[in-house]
């Protein structure tokens, strides 16, 4: 079961891991530099109303904050207090306003947004359909839509085994990952939802030899392996090590495609 689909019932170590997590992936230049890419598309001269939704510690909507003009307003919406702790004391200036709502009844007027953005949200709620409507109600005719995602169901980590490889990593992930396939149909939501599609970019976040990104990653779900029961116990232990193993012996391998998708709203 996803934690994120529920991350106020979770153990404290579970939800540590999580923030640690999403705090180090979020401050590594490859990650980084995807964000910087997309908020090329969003102007920065005049002021704008903005919604990171699912904004967990606040990654991005502390980026748009330092992005947007003076006078703009940023909203980091999360249906969880307990990561919004976490946000909150990682902006004492509360450039941000953080509101605990779900995505799928914002507590925002409709048409009173220009950009809502969702960062690695949509894979991780039971009907991202409903979130993108909601998204489209609360942004004027004309604004913009960001949804930026990892296809989980694409990742790949080197293992002596590649088969078996692949299905312990397919397993690490549908424990924590809702929907691993959503980048597939994120084209088809947006267009249901009644966006017109803009902008978008793809990349692959690939690293051989040494882990960097994916180091904190592989030590993520050692703490998350056993916290979630996300494979046997021997199984987790053995990917684990074959991880740092590689990572040490310089012969670590893992990618995955990451994708951004920009759209509007009709005028
Ligand atoms: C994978 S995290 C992404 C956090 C942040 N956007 C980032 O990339 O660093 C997903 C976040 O979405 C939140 N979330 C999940 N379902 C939600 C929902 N239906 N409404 C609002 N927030 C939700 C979770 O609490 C979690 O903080």
């Amino acid at each position: 079961m996803d934690p994120y689909l529920s991350p106020d019932s979770q153990a404290e170590e579970i939800v540590d891991a999580l923030c640690t997590r999403l705090e180090e992936r979020g401050g590594h230049s490859a990650f980084a530099g995807m964000i910087a890419d997309y908020l090329e598309w969003v102007p920065a001269e005049r002021p704008l109303a903005a919604v990171d939704l699912g904004c967990g510690t606040g990654v991005v909507a502390r980026r748009l904050a330092g992005h947007l003009a003076p006078g703009s307003t940023v909203v980091g919406v999360d249906r969880s207090e307990r990561f919004l702790e976490r946000a909150r004391a990682l902006d004492p200036e509360a450039r941000v306003q953080w509101v605990g709502a779900p995505g799928e009844h914002l507590p925002l007027a409709e048409g009173s947004q220009d950009l809502v953005i969702l960062h690695t949200l949509l894979s991780h709620v039971e009907d991202p359909a409903t979130l993108l409507r909601e998204a489209r109600r609360v942004l004027r005719p004309g604004g913009q839509v960001i949804v930026f995602e990892a296809d989980h169901g694409s990742t790949v980590f080197g293992f002596p085994d590649p088969v078996r490889g692949r299905d312990l990593v397919r397993q690490l992930y549908a424990g924590i990952v809702h929907q691993p396939d959503v980048c597939q149909r994120i084209p088809l939501l947006l267009r249901a939802a009644g966006f017109f599609p803009e902008h978008h970019r793809g990349y692959v976040l690939s690293e051989a030899g040494r882990a960097d990104f994916w180091l904190s990653s592989v030590r993520s779900f050692a703490r998350l392996i056993p916290s979630l029961g996300l494979l046997q116990p021997s199984d987790g232990e053995e990917w684990v090590q074959a991880q740092l193993r590689a990572h040490e012996e310089n012969a670590f391998f893992a990618a995955a495609p990451f994708y951004t998708f920009a759209a509007r709203g009709e005028e």
